[in-house]
C-alpha cells in the first residue's frame, strides 16, 4: 500500500499550506471576533484553484482529484475553519453541477464558481422542519409556463449572503424522496429572499442564513438532473461533502493539537513545564493517535471517491470518527491551557467553538450511524 502523495497532491497541499500560513491564519482571530465573512480570502482561494480542486480544467478547476481536495481542506481549516467551510460547500456545489448538470449549466456556472466571480456557491437542502430527515422537505416547485415556481423556506444555508448560485431542492411530485427535484437558482432571482445571518457559537466568520421563496420563478433549464431525481443527487453530493467536513475536522484538530503542544512546553507548574507531567503527556498522546486515525479514514474515503469506487459508507465513517475525535482533541487542548483555554486571546478557545458543528452539519453523527448501520446490515 502506497501512502506517498503524488506530485500534484503535494503541490496542492503546499500551495494551500503556504496560503493558509501567510494569508488566512493571521486574519482568523479578527474575522472570528468581528463575525466578518472573508470575501478577499475566498477570492484568493479561487486564484489558487481551491474553489474547484476536483473540477476539470476546461471549467477553470485544478483537476487535482479528491485526495488533493481533502489535503487542501485540512490546510485551510487548520488556519481558519470559517474560510474552510465556504471553500468546502463551494467545491461541493461546483462538483454537483459538473456531475449532474447539462453542458449549458456547466458552462454557465462552473467557471463563475472556480474563478471566484460567484464568490461562493450554496447548498439549499435543509429546512426549518427538515434537517436530518431531508426527504420530508416542504418547499415546492410547481410547473408554470416556461419553468417552475418555487415556494417555501430553507434553513442553515452556508455562505448564503455571498453566493452567486444556489442549488435548491424542492418537491415537484408526491411525498417522500422520489417527489424531490433539484434546481439551480441565481442570486437575485425574483421571489428569493436571503434572511439575516444566524449568530453562531462558532464559525463566526462564515454566514449561515435562512432563504425564503415566494413565487420564485426559475426557467425550465434551471432543473438539475431529472425531475424526481433530486434526492439521490443530494445524497451523492453529501457523500462527497462528508469527506470535506471530515477534512475540516482534521484541520481544526491539528491546529488545536499544535497549540496544546506549544503551550505545554512553555507553561510551568509544580516546578516543570507541564509537558513533563504524565497527565498532560497522555492527553497529547491520545490526541495524536486520534488525529492520525481520523486523517487516515478521511484520506481513504477521498481515495475511494477519486478511484470511483463506492465510498458512501467510508465517507460516513470518516466524517463520524473525524468530527467526534476532533471535538475530543479540541476539548483536551482547552483543558491543557487551563484558564487560558477559556479566553479569546488563545486560539484553543476558537478551535473548540469552531469544531463543535462538525458533528452536526453535513449530516449529524446520528445520521452517519444510520448510513453505516444500513450498509453493514444490508
Ligand atoms: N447515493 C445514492 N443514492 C442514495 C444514497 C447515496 N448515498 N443514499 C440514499 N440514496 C437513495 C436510496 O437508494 C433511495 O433510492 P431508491 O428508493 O430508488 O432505492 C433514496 O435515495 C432514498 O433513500 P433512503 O430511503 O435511504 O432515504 P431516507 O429518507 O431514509 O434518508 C438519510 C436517509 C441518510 C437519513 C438522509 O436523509 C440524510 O443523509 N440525511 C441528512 C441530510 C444532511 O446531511 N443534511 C446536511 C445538510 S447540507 C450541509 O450541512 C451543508 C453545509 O452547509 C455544511
Amino acid at each position: 500500500m502506497n501512502f506517498e502523495l503524488t506530485e500534484t497532491q503535494t503541490m496542492v497541499q503546499q500551495a494551500a499550506r503556504d496560503y493558509a500560513v501567510r494569508r488566512v491564519g493571521p486574519q482568523a482571530a479578527e474575522l472570528d471576533r468581528d463575525a466578518r465573512f472573508p470575501v478577499e480570502l475566498v477570492r484568493g482561494l479561487a486564484e489558487l484553484g481551491l474553489l474547484g480542486v476536483n473540477i476539470e480544467e476546461k471549467w477553470g478547476g485544478a483537476d487535482a482529484g479528491v485526495v488533493a481536495y481533502a489535503l487542501a481542506m485540512m490546510e485551510i481549516s487548520r488556519a481558519c475553519a470559517s474560510t474552510a467551510v465556504s471553500m468546502a460547500v463551494t467545491n461541493m456545489v461546483a462538483e454537483v453541477i459538473q456531475e449532474f448538470g447539462s453542458e449549458a449549466q456547466r458552462r454557465g456556472h462552473i467557471p463563475k464558481i472556480t474563478s471566484g466571480e460567484h464568490i461562493t456557491g450554496s447548498f439549499a437542502l435543509s429546512e426549518p422542519g427538515a434537517g436530518s430527515d431531508a426527504a420530508q422537505m416542504r418547499t415546492t416547485a410547481k410547473r408554470a409556463a416556461g419553468g417552475w415556481v418555487i415556494d417555501g423556506q430553507k434553513a442553515w444555508i452556508t455562505s448564503g449572503t455571498h453566493s452567486g448560485v444556489f442549488v435548491v431542492w424542492a418537491r415537484t411530485g408526491g411525498p417522500g424522496a422520489k417527489g424531490i427535484s433539484c434546481f439551480l437558482v441565481d442570486k437575485g432571482a425574483d421571489g428569493m429572499s436571503i434572511g439575516k445571518p444566524e449568530s453562531k457559537h462558532g464559525l463566526r466568520a462564515s454566514t449561515t442564513v435562512p432563504l425564503g421563496f415566494d413565487e420564485c420563478f426559475v426557467p425550465d433549464d434551471a432543473l438539475l438532473g431529472d425531475e424526481g431525481g433530486g434526492f439521490k443527487i443530494a445524497m451523492m453530493a453529501l457523500d462527497g461533502g462528508r469527506v470535506g467536513i471530515g477534512s475540516q475536522a482534521v484541520g481544526i484538530a491539528s491546529a488545536a493539537l499544535d497549540e496544546a503542544v506549544a503551550y505545554s512546553k512553555e507553561r510551568e507548574a509544580f516546578g516543570n513545564p507541564i509537558a513533563q507531567h504524565q497527565a498532560i503527556q497522555w492527553m497529547i498522546a491520545d490526541s495524536g493517535v486520534e488525529l492520525a486515525a481520523a486523517r487516515s479514514l478521511v484520506l481513504r474515503a477521498a481515495w475511494l471517491k477519486e478511484q470511483k469506487h463506492l465510498f458512501s459508507q467510508e465517507a460516513s465513517m470518516a466524517k463520524l470518527f473525524a468530527s467526534e475525535a476532533a471535538n475530543r482533541i479540541c476539548n483536551r487542548a482547552v483543558q491543557i491551557h487551563g484558564g487560558y483555554g477559556y479566553i479569546r486571546e488563545f486560539a484553543a478557545e476558537r478551535h473548540l467553538r469552531d469544531v463543535r458543528v462538525t458533528t452536526i452539519y453535513e449530516g449529524t453523527s446520528e445520521v452517519q450511524r444510520i448510513v453505516i448501520a444500513r450498509n453493514l446490515l444490508g
